[in-house]
């Protein structure tokens, strides 16, 4: 099991689908009825010097385009990465950097300005600001305003992966976590400096979208309702080096998690091999093969409420891996495959069962197939959707349909992160129309 940090990048989260942010304050996706969790928030952005600094005039933008008022606040090593001029024109506030600037402090003193905050978003959050803030330390104004705020603190880290990975890092933020302080991401990658690993900053679409779902409080309609999910691919070990694998990034279950999350809802999320963070509030469980999934699902399923597989399954699996990495020999080869467990299809049969939901990425005949397998895997309900070149896998966005005894519904095409949230109120809705039967034996 992991818990809700780490070096993954979140997914099913970024709003790209929709296209990028028109250049004028205000917040035109609001209109849209998506996105106005920001609206009217006073957000301070500190940004400390790292590298990644040079996306925060775009961070301003974002931020303010989903509606919030932005005053940004540099540490010293900030300015060393992106200007002053720039940060002011997209905010349209004067940058604080200096806690001894008595103009500054004329106008707004520094306590003020904590007080003023709703949150204190710190975007790149450099080793050294974290360490400061774990440390309750104050040596200049961002650190200071931390230190005297009682808004709610979010951290976006950005650094050398091994600066990450440092023991005294990840001390801090455990203190920093254990405060309540939050954390997005660090994501995986390529660094500025050559290395791979964890320590990239989410992009600025990820992070007003992250903010963006924090800040609006969806009603709390699954609270309480144990919400069991698959996500990604299985692996299936050939050899040692080598394994068959379906495409699949994972993106959508782990969107679909975070929507049952935020309605209240206690998430298991068992996940196979992929890039994501275990979304906020949601038990991740890690598995690799069919069969690790299975056991997973079925070790949980009969406490669960409702059931969605959304995990791209590999069908078959090697009848045995070899012990040792297989040599090149003949010309050709020949596997012997052997069908794996059908999870959705398992937790389908249980009795009682919880409100089973499936998926179906087809290539042709979409509501044919779907119909098809809603049927005879005996569903509730199957979200479809169509897949092949930039359609459905490792893509922000998708569209589905959704399929249930007696009726359908079209998701038109949107982020993940949408139409996880609508295809959650359809769950939602029939769900609460299918009761489970009482359990009659008094056992919890
Ligand atoms: O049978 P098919 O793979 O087309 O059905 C897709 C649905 O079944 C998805 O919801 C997927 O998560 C689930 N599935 C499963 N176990 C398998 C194969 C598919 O849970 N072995």
């Amino acid at each position: 099991m992991h818990a809700a940090w780490g070096h993954r990048t979140v997914c099913g989260q970024v709003w790209a689908g929709l296209g990028p942010f028109p250049g004028k304050p205000g917040n035109p996706w609001a209109k849209l009825g998506v996105m106005d969790g920001l609206q009217d928030r006073k957000i301070i952005l500190g940004v400390t010097g790292g590298i990644a600094a040079y996306k925060s005039p775009d961070l301003v933008r974002k931020l303010a385009a989903a509606g919030a008022e932005v005053q940004v606040v540099l540490s010293a090593g900030a300015t060393q990465f992106v200007g002053v001029a720039a940060l002011q024109a997209v905010s349209g506030k004067r940058v604080r950097q200096d806690l001894w600037d008595p103009d500054a402090e004329a106008a707004m003193g520094h306590i003020e300005l904590a007080r003023w905050a709703d949150m204190i978003l710190v975007a790149p959050a450099t080793a050294h600001f974290i360490a400061n803030l774990a440390g309750g330390q104050a040596p200049d104004l961002l650190t200071t305003l931390c230190v005297a705020t009682r808004a709610p603190m979010v951290l976006v880290p950005a650094m050398n992966q091994a600066m990450w990975a440092n023991s005294a890092t990840q001390a801090n933020r455990e203190r920093l976590q254990q405060r309540g302080v939050r954390l997005l991401g660090p994501a995986f990658g390529e660094q500025a400096c050559g290395d791979v690993g964890p320590g990239r900053m989410l992009e600025p679409a990820e992070i007003v979208a992250e903010l963006d779902q924090q800040s609006s409080a969806p009603q709390q309609d699954l609270a309480g309702v144990r919400v069991l999910i698959t996500a990604g691919p299985t692996r299936e070990p050939i050899d040692p080096v080598r394994y068959i694998t379906n495409r699949s990034s994972g993106k959508m279950g782990y969107a679909l998690a975070a929507a049952a999350a935020a309605r209240g809802a206690r998430v298991t999320l068992v996940s196979g091999p992929v890039a994501c963070t275990c979304p906020s509030g949601a038990q991740c469980i890690d598995v690799e093969t069919a069969e690790e999934m299975y056991r997973a699902v079925m070790g949980e399923a009969r406490d669960a409420d409702i059931f969605i597989g959304c995990a791209a399954v590999a069908d078959y699996r090697p009848a045995q891996a070899a012990p040792q990495k297989m040599k090149r020999k003949d010309a050709s080869m020949s596997l012997e495959l052997v069908r794996s467990p059908d999870v959705l299809a398992s937790v389908a049969q249980l009795s009682p069962r919880p409100y089973t939901v499936g998926f179906a990425a087809e290539t042709q005949a979409l509501e044919r197939n779907a119909g098809s397998k809603l049927k005879a895997k005996g569903l509730d309900l199957i979200a479809a959707n169509l897949v092949g070149p930039k359609m459905g896998f490792d893509t922000e966005d998708n569209a589905l349909l959704v399929l249930w005894p007696g009726g359908s519904k079209r998701l038109q095409r949107a982020a993940k992160s949408t139409l996880a949230t609508q295809l959650m109120d359809l769950i939602v809705g029939r769900f609460k129309r299918v009761p489970r039967p009482i359990d009659m034996t008094g056992s919890d």
